[in-house]
């Protein structure tokens, strides 16, 4: 394993920024000065044309790049205190000729506009306590701040949140235009994860929810054409667990199931936040759970240890085994998003992790651990390798990770399965990284470049950064200035054309 660090610096304990927030003082080192700074009560919206500051983007670059992300950490007198807490924002940067054009706005989700309308907090959240907090009156659930993700599917960008259907935007003007129903095959009762799979072949949409009964807990996992639904199959799940992310090969769907269990009736009982209600029990195992794409199902289950998945990176298959690509960790994650001015304190190490399904004999054939000591998350591929063998992927990552003290993403990170290796761009001090990488590639070509996004907490201020996807150790090629403070983003897409 080679690792290369660029000697740009990193973000140096003890650094003090002027007018932070009262950070409690600490015994634990500080390795994320400033970060308070990027989590604000609000954003403002809007749309216009912005420009390099530095370098220039490649001209086979065009088309548009969706980021959702948690935007909004506090109403009325309740500050949040948990990142998945805050209502979403989806911004639209568009590529179109020699202009760049950035759009960003809140979702209308019905959470955000009874909250705006009375001024105050109604909502139960992921991590934050308050009395007398609501729950989604159909599912029992939260109502969705649709603040994960955002995915094209036909000619709609659909929202997504953790556990909710997800909300219609204008794909130009990211106008709230009422939540997706499948034709109304799909209501506030169905669980709907925040991580859709598509296939470009078939044009098919997959999901799945999970439905936390404490005597029959199931997932249910969905089929959708671009005309409309296909099918829901019911999965029986071994215990209540978590789940927020699957993987799709050409036949299968894959599953990772971590003791991560959800206790509904204290949820229900307590008024206690999802994070409360939420407990690591590895002593129960974890499991992967193979399911056949047709129908729904079950294929394989097969022990796995008692580790923790958040992500799937890529699934496929090859020479009657099924690679299953992911990232794997000692613990959850949840935990560590709060609170929000002190994140990440004790993430737990993780990083890639190749495990190799014997198709035929149904049980784990290989588990290969790639070496990474950043705690990575947001991994993604070339979308053109989706569901085939492929070598290089792409995740950010935490250089203070292993130390406890606050700390955020501050890495990108490049690796490669076949070479074992793994490029790092080191961000400078005082600035962060967040967002999925997005890759976008030339036509006919190997040319292609990976996009995050970037805040500089002493200047108050985001960019975008373009990085050559081959050489991300060697820093950004193009650094496109937001002119204002933008949300630090979960996931992305990129849409090409005009
Ligand atoms: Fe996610």
């Amino acid at each position: 394993m080679k690792s290369d660090i660029s000697s740009q610096g990193s973000n140096a304990p003890g650094s003090s920024f002027a007018d932070a927030e009262n950070i409690q003082a600490s015994a634990a080192a500080d390795w994320a000065p400033g970060i308070e700074v990027a989590f604000p009560r609000e954003f403002r919206e809007g749309s216009r044309l912005v420009h390099c500051v530095q370098g220039t983007v490649p001209e086979f670059v065009q088309g548009t790049y969706y980021l959702n992300g948690p935007a909004k950490f506090g109403v009325g007198n309740i500050p949040y205190e948990n990142w998945l807490d805050g209502d979403g924002m989806v911004c639209a940067l568009h590529f179109g000729g020699r202009n760049m054009r950035l759009t960003n706005r809140y979702v209308c989700s019905t959470k955000h506009e009874i909250e705006k309308e009375k001024g105050g907090p109604v909502f139960r959240t992921f991590g934050t306590d308050f009395p007398g907090s609501q729950l989604n009156r159909l599912n029992n659930g939260l109502e969705s701040p649709v603040n994960v993700s955002a995915y094209r599917f036909g000619d709609e960008l659909l929202a997504f949140g953790e556990q909710g259907l997800p909300w219609i935007l204008d794909p130009h003007t990211l106008e709230t235009r009422g939540q997706f129903t499948a034709q109304g095959r799909l209501n506030d009762a169905s669980p709907f994860s925040a991580h859709p799979k598509f296939d470009s072949v078939s044009h098919e949409m997959f999901n799945f929810g999970i439905f936390f009964s404490a005597q029959v807990p199931r997932l249910y996992f969905y089929c959708f054409t671009s005309e409309g639904w296909r099918y829901r199959k019911a999965v029986t799940l071994p215990y209540p667990c978590s789940v927020h992310d699957f993987s799709l090969s050409r036949r299968f769907a894959v599953f990772y199931l971590s003791p991560y269990l959800f206790d509904i009736q204290g949820f229900l009982r307590q008024d206690q936040t999802v994070l409360e209600s939420l407990q690591w029990v590895p002593k129960r195992g974890s499991m992967l759970m193979v399911l056949d794409r047709s129908n729904g199902e079950v294929v394989a289950s097969i022990p796995l240890g008692q580790r923790y998945c958040l992500h799937l990176m890529n699934t496929f298959e090859k020479d009657g085994a099924l690679v299953v690509d992911i990232l794997e960790f000692d613990a959850p994650i949840y935990g560590e998003y709060q609170p929000i001015h002190r994140m990440f304190q004790n993430v737990t190490k993780g990083g890639p992790v190749r495990i190799v399904v014997d198709l035929q004999k149904r049980e784990l054939a290989n588990r290969i651990p790639m070496e990474c000591f950043s705690s990575p998350d947001f991994p993604a591929i070339d979308p053109r390798n989706i569901m085939q063998p492929y070598d290089d992927f792409w995740m950010l990552g935490i250089s203070s990770s292993g130390r406890p003290g606050r700390k955020f993403f501050d890495q990108l990170l490049h690796g490669n399965w076949s070479r074992s290796t793994m490029d790092v761009y080191q961000a400078t001090p005082m600035r962060y990284l967040s967002g999925e990488p997005v890759l976008i590639s030339a036509s006919g070509s190997e040319e292609s470049v990976v996009l995050c996004q970037e805040v500089d907490v002493a200047e108050r201020t985001s960019y975008f950064l373009l990085f050559d996807a081959k050489s991300v150790k060697s820093g950004p090629i193009a650094r496109i200035a937001v002119g204002q403070l933008l949300y630090c983003g979960f996931h992305a897409i990129f849409h090409p054309g005009i």
